[in-house]
């Protein structure tokens, strides 16, 4: 406990003097930690309200219903049309559930590249979307970095998938969920949306919302929705049964009760008006970075964002990606390589995503954007000693405490 409790205070201490850039990273308030530190982590409840494995449940029959209730609510879905499973593990178990209640292995999955923007369980080689389904994969536009529909289109029809996924990792840009749920229907598939990493925008209605164009929507819960690390599943009333059984018993075992209840509390934070505030102060931090980065010499993916995160493209510096995020890091910036669909490798990532949830968190403005593309241009372009920026990082953050 000693040992832990030493290097539990020492991460307190590194987050509280980093700039972090981490796209789908944040932190969490303290009720949320108050729950996920409560001792509702000492119970079993494999099943669903009212149908559990263990006795003692009638809480946690509660607690889960109070927060379905709350996640159909946040994002105005009627109870009539869609279902909510809020017992995934996280991100990546929620889509392996999802594709297995919708596929039989060897079946037929249409997912967005890694390297294009997509998300490893979108199909790639190395995770089990690839390895348990037939996959093909779409990319943006070489010259324009942006999806083109008229391309996953014709994929789409040739390829005749059972699932077509739509969601990001790296894309900064609007995601035209209505196309993709045309072309889904067109060919007879399920259409995924997995909005993990803009659910808060979402949420907020500051990005087009998946839900009338999908059949099935799943979100981790710990990105620009500032929860505790878990997962959601929506679903059309119709599956319901079908992917509830996928989760338990296809993949879980029991829920993690303390993570369920804390999503209700981050529901209850989204639902409050200021979040609104937040997202919105996330987008504008964002683009007003980016627009910093550009002035400051640097090459953006696509020229820009539309979201809460951008690509640099380091080709033009002769940088790694990882020699870029090794650079930061000493300074206690925090950015992380990224893969660029025209990249030589995907072993020699030349793109680093930066983005803007964390420290919105911590209060920071457009003018905080300012001095932090400052820094990363002093440190890669100017190449000034990283170990002398960081003192100037730490003073910088002691105005911009962390919520706990
Ligand atoms: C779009 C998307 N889907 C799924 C995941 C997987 O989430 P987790 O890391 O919680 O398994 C991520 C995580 O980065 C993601 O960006």
């Amino acid at each position: 406990m000693k040992k832990l409790k030493k290097l539990i205070k020492k991460e307190i201490e590194r987050q509280k003097e980093t700039i972090n850039l981490i796209p789908s990273e944040n932190y969490v308030s303290k009720d949320i930690l108050y729950a996920l530190g409560s001792p509702l982590t000492n119970k079993y409840s494999e099943g669903y309200p009212g149908k559990r494995y263990y006795p003692g449940n009638k809480i946690y029959d509660e607690i889960e219903e109070y927060v379905k209730n709350l996640a159909l609510r946040a994002f105005n879905l009627s109870e009539r049309e869609w279902s909510v499973n809020v017992q995934p593990y996280s991100g990546s178990p929620a889509n392996i559930a999802v594709y297995l209640a919708l596929m039989k292995p060897k079946e037929k999955l249409l997912g967005f590249s890694l390297t294009s923007g997509g998300h490893l369980t979108h199909g790639h080689y190395v995770n089990y979307s690839g390895k348990l389904f037939k996959v093909k994969q779409y990319s943006v536009n070489p010259k324009t970095g942006l999806l083109d529909y008229e391309e996953i289109y014709k994929l789409a029809k040739k390829f005749k998938p059972k699932v077509i996924v739509s969601g990001i990792t790296a894309y900064p840009r609007i995601i035209d969920f209505k196309k993709f749920g045309e072309i889904a229907t067109e060919v007879g598939a399920f259409h995924l949306a997995d909005i993990s990493h803009i659910a808060g925008l979402v949420l907020a209605k500051l990005h087009p919302s998946p839900f009338p164009y999908a059949d099935v929507v799943t979100t981790t819960t710990h990105k620009t929705l500032r929860g505790p690390r878990g997962a959601i599943i929506f679903m059309r009333k119709e599956l319901e049964e079908t992917i509830n059984k996928s989760v338990f018993p296809g993949l879980q075992g029991g829920p993690h009760n303390n993570v369920i209840a804390a999503m209700g509390i981050m529901f209850e934070e989204a639902m409050k008006k200021n979040f609104i505030n937040y997202q919105k102060q996330i987008i504008s931090n964002s683009k007003k970075l980016a627009e910093e980065l550009i002035k400051a010499g640097f090459n953006l993916w696509t020229n820009g964002t539309d979201n809460h995160l951008m690509v640099i493209d380091l080709k033009p510096l002769n940088l790694l990606g990882k020699t870029a995020e090794e650079l930061l890091e000493q300074a206690n910036i925090l950015a992380n390589r990224n893969s660029l669909p025209n990249d030589q490798s995907p072993f020699n990532p030349s793109g680093l995503r930066l983005g803007t949830p964390a420290v919105t968190t911590r209060g920071m403005k457009e003018r905080e954007m300012i001095k932090i593309a400052e820094f990363i241009k002093r440190i890669l372009i100017n190449r000034e000693n990283p170990f002398k920026i960081k003192k100037e990082v730490v003073d910088f953050l002691k105005n911009f405490p962390l919520p706990y």
